[in-house]
């Protein structure tokens, strides 16, 4: 047994007063807990899972529920919660002398990480060998009991038969108001590192299915096309809840310096009854940029009747109707298929992109 180096934590008064708390002894973080028999535990603050903060968690009966992702270990002995034992992180012997804590840094019981399967979304980024790949993501939102004729839908489609009938690509058709998938719930604010790749969310909820976007944006697609709606000046409420959950994509860069969309071209179609094309272009170039995407010369078709057009009939029937928007939706996909194939034959993007990336600076710890 390793030789005890007990530590004077401080008196014990202030631990009494939060069930949990951390305390960095000799730079260890440890998580000390107060029991309602009057008794403390000491496990590391530091949980298995991603280095979450422990200390900082709260008490479910006898266990610590991390603040990050809410795994749960043992207060006292560190065990992982029933079920997962084996995935334990230290404990450490604790005692009262004198109105003082006591903690003994040398650990009682040691870490041990039962292996987790990695999430499939994990595997290296690998191109499989095969024509361009065309990834078409509508974001209009409708009633799928009672579905409508969306316009920025119809050209997305028209977009997509044309890049498999006419240029030989493969295409899937992702509608997000098909998805069942959460907001993203802010695990970057609780620490940039808490927001993982996969998503915390798709990794936690086997039933959140923005999965199928992940795969097609970061291991499947060489083109994202973007359909969206002009709702209230801006893209649809449907776009940004992915856009949201895309956090975790752009945070590689980041938190790990891992670029995961490389060579890759995105797109866009943009339909409004009114008006707003240049803001709504604009954020979605900023953001898909952001991301590592590259883009071919003129990256979006985009269309509205203007701020007064109130008849939203005619506008439907309009871009139904209209064969320039069919045709311009083609060659759009035409221009992101052509730069992914260029893109395929000279792979320009370096195997190692400096963190700065578009922050120009690194990230302070
Ligand atoms: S649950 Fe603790 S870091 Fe994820």
């Amino acid at each position: 047994m390793a030789e005890a180096k007990w530590r004077d934590v401080g008196p014990v008064g202030p631990f009494t007063v939060k069930p949990l708390q951390e305390v960095l002894v000799d730079g260890t973080p440890i998580a000390i807990s107060h029991h309602a028999d009057g008794t403390f535990g000491a496990v590391s603050g530091v949980c298995n899972h991603a280095g979450g903060p422990l200390g900082d968690g709260h008490l479910d009966g006898e266990y610590i529920v991390c603040p990050w992702h809410q795994w749960k270990f043992h207060a006292r002995t560190g065990a992982g919660e029933p079920g997962f034992e084996e995935d334990c992180v230290p404990s450490h012997e604790v005692k009262v002398e004198a109105g003082r804590l006591l903690v003994n840094l040398a650990p009682l019981t040691r870490r041990h990480k039962k292996p987790h399967e990695p999430h499939p979304l994990a595997r290296p980024v690998k191109r499989d060998p095969g024509p361009v790949r065309v990834a078409g993501i509508s974001t209009t939102s409708m009633d799928r009991k009672a579905p409508r004729y969306s316009g920025s839908d119809d050209l997305l489609q028209t977009a997509l038969r044309h890049a498999e009938t006419d240029l030989g690509a493969e295409t899937r058709l992702i509608r997000l108001n098909d998805l069942s998938f959460r907001s993203c719930e802010g695990f970057y604010s609780k620490a940039a590192r808490a927001c993982t790749w996969p998503c915390s969310i798709t990794q936690m909820d086997p039933k959140d299915e923005l999965d199928r976007v992940y795969e097609a944006l970061v291991h499947w697609g060489d083109v994202v096309l973007v359909a969206t709606p002009i709702r209230w000046g801006a893209p649809s409420s449907l776009y940004y809840r992915m856009a949201e959950r895309m956090n975790c994509v752009q945070n590689q860069v980041t938190t790990h310096d891992r670029v995961l969309i490389r060579n890759k071209v995105a797109a866009f179609i943009i339909v409004g009854g009114q008006d707003n094309i240049q803001a709504v272009a604009g954020q979605m170039l900023g953001f898909f940029a952001e991301l590592g995407f590259l883009f071919p010369q003129f990256p979006y078709i985009a269309h509205s009747r203007g701020w007064t057009a109130e008849d939203m009939e005619k506008n439907v029937a309009f871009v139904r109707e209209s064969r320039e928007l069919k045709d311009g939706a083609a060659e759009l996909v035409g221009r992101a298929v052509a730069l992914a194939q260029h893109l395929l034959e000279e792979r320009p993007t370096p195997d190692r992109i400096e963190r700065g990336g578009r922050k120009a600076h690194r990230m302070t710890e």
